[in-house]
């Protein structure tokens, strides 16, 4: 189950532990750790080139800091990392993902907005309820 790990990053503490809690998992099985950061259409919608950029400078960074943060431990148990930064909805690309080969997801109930009265996010809400693999649901 954990031989191909997939975890959607937001850049929130709750993702970066996801990723960590992958990583340890993969470490144990000898699978591999597949980054998955998703960018909104609509962050592009009426936006000029140079806020593409931005956001587009947002997103790589998401992913470098999540990556520097499990650097050592992956390296350390010879676990593979790959990365990947995808425009759409967070939740259905995620969707999408977990149809191509992965055995499980490893997700946080929730991200960024960090609103913590609701028990489930938007996207760990979809991606629980309609995932095509096991999900590992972290509190
Ligand atoms: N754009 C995204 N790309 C990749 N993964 C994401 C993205 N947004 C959220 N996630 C993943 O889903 C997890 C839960 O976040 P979610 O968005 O469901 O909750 P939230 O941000 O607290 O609430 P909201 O529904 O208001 O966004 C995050 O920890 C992250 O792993
Ligand atoms: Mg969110």
């Amino acid at each position: 189950m954990f031989k191909n790990i997939l975890v959607p990053v937001d850049g929130s503490e709750q993702s970066i532990k996801s990723a960590k809690v992958a990583v340890e998992l993969a470490v144990k099985h000898e699978g591999k750790v597949h980054l998955l950061h998703t960018i909104r259409p609509s962050e592009y919608t009426f936006t000029g080139i140079d806020i593409i950029h931005i956001i587009e400078k947002s997103a790589a960074e998401i992913i470098q800091n999540v990556s520097a943060q499990i650097k050592e431990a992956a390296e350390a148990g010879n676990v593979e990392i790959t990365s990947e930064i995808v425009l759409g909805n967070p939740a259905s690309i995620i969707i999408e993902r977990s149809k191509q080969g992965y055995d499980s997801i490893v997700i946080a109930n929730r991200g960024l907005s960090g609103i913590t009265e609701i028990m489930l996010g938007s996207v760990s809400n979809v991606v629980s309820h309609h995932a095509h693999c096991p999900v590992l649901l972290l509190r």
